[in-house]
């Protein structure tokens, strides 16, 4: 069989995916595995009620049912949906926006498949534009996307310890350089694997290096506010004309519905809708069609802020609890600190070994966790860190990741001593 380059890109197998399958290839055994490894969030009962209720109330409304279930939408979402989402932004945070704002697609892993080979390849002058990625670590979902290989480009973070065991990664601004060949900027906040949140300064210098350069910033907020608001700081969501935003109803318990939701200038909205047409004709429309009501009524704000966080946020401090006592002074480990997201993300300075190997090495003691390699990418100086953290999930159950946990300082152990 003879295929295109395209093709070939799309079909071939990244690393990542092979380790989705080895995790779930060992998830289908039948020992007790300790899943430490997927991005799958929680299901928290009181949430999970709320969303059976609302499919029950949908069910018994043979109108709505039908409405939801019927017919095609336009390529830019159900308009309800997207008049109650902006309605939410405006009168939250200010910001000016309509209905002509807010475009939905499925999931937001399809948003960022446009906008990266949107404004990455080669343009029409033939010249090759890239992504840049501020700070790295990021989200390995983006990784293989980009259609042109060489797409992407990342730096180096400062790493700076902020307590014990705790450490922080900010941006390089020094070293960054946003050369005329680079057509977007990229960050997820909070970011997947790390949970860090770029402060306030941060994302504001980020847009103003964008805006001076006449190229978009993409802020991914699957995990942040105001929904589902995984976040522990107290920072502001930021928005301007130049600043495309996605959002998702994945991480409040709704990944199968494949949601997502851009916010941006309407030209970018026009594009995304017009892009949503030819690849997917309309967009699915059971998770807005479930959600509407409670984002006009605000109560997505209520399940967000309340049910949530909180869970997330219990779950992060007892992980991290759960890690120093494993742990205490026989291994040398810091774990980034936990501003949002539902990722630990722990740096062993003086493994030993790399983190890939540990995860064999846990995985043949059925703890799996993702070894921090595959999160750094576009990089292209050598740099040791890469291969001494991990990212550990805490949504699975308490016993799960505190049995996980010990496991893992138990192997660790063993290694250094
Ligand atoms: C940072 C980040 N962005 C985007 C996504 C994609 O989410 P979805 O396509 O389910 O909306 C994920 C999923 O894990 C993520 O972690």
């Amino acid at each position: 069989m003879e295929i295109s380059l395209f093709g070939e890109r799309f079909s071939a197998r990244t690393g990542i995916q092979e380790l989705m399958d080895d995790l779930g290839s060992a998830l289908s055994g039948t020992e007790k595995t300790y899943m430490l490894g997927g991005g799958n969030p929680a299901l928290i009962p009181e949430v999970s009620r709320i969303w059976r209720d609302r499919m029950q109330q949908i069910l018994d409304s043979p109108f709505e049912f039908d409405r939801m279930l019927g017919y095609y939408d336009t390529p830019q979402g159900k308009r309800e949906f997207l008049v109650v989402v902006a309605e939410l932004l405006r009168e939250r945070y200010g910001w000016r926006i309509s209905e002509r704002n807010v475009a939905v697609t499925n999931g937001s892993q399809n948003a960022f498949f446009f906008f990266l080979n949107m404004f990455s390849g080669r343009n029409r002058a033939g010249k090759l534009r890239k992504i840049l990625f501020p700070l790295m670590p990021e989200y390995i979902g983006y990784a293989d996307q980009a259609a042109e290989p060489e797409s992407f480009v990342s730096c180096r973070p400062i790493v700076r310890e902020t307590g014990d065991h705790e450490f922080k990664y900010f941006i390089d601004f020094d070293r960054l350089q946003v050369g005329d060949d680079i057509g977007a900027i990229c960050v997820s906040r909070p970011t997947n694997p790390t949970g860090n949140v770029l402060t306030d300064d941060e994302i504001h210098h980020l847009a103003s290096l964008a805006a001076e350069r006449s190229i978009p910033l993409f802020v991914d907020n699957a995990y942040g506010t105001p929904f589902p608001h995984i976040i522990f700081e107290d920072v502001a969501p930021i928005w301007n004309d130049n600043i495309i935003m996605s959002m998702s109803l994945s991480k409040i318990g709704l990944p199968s519905v494949r949601t997502g939701i851009v916010v941006a200038n309407e030209e970018i909205i026009e594009a995304l809708s017009a892009a949503n047409a030819v690849m997917n004709l309309a967009i699915g429309g059971i998770g807005q069609a479930l959600t509407a009501p409670l984002i006009r009524s605000g109560e997505i704000l209520r399940i967000s802020n309340e049910l949530v966080m909180p869970f997330y946020r219990k779950k992060s401090r007892q992980a991290i609890e759960w890690i120093h006592d494993a742990f205490g002074d026989s291994i040398d480990y810091s774990i980034h600190r936990s501003e949002g997201s539902l990722f630990l993300w722990i740096w062993f300075k003086e493994l030993g070994i790399s983190t890939m190997e540990l995860y064999r090495r846990l995985k043949a003691r059925s703890v799996l966790i993702i070894p921090g390699e595959y999160f750094f990418y576009g990089m292209s100086a050598p740099w040791d860190h890469r291969e001494q953290c991990i990212r550990l999930s805490y949504a699975q159950s308490d016993e799960t990741v505190e049995q996980g946990i010990t496991i893992i300082a138990d192997e660790v152990k063993k290694i250094q001593r």
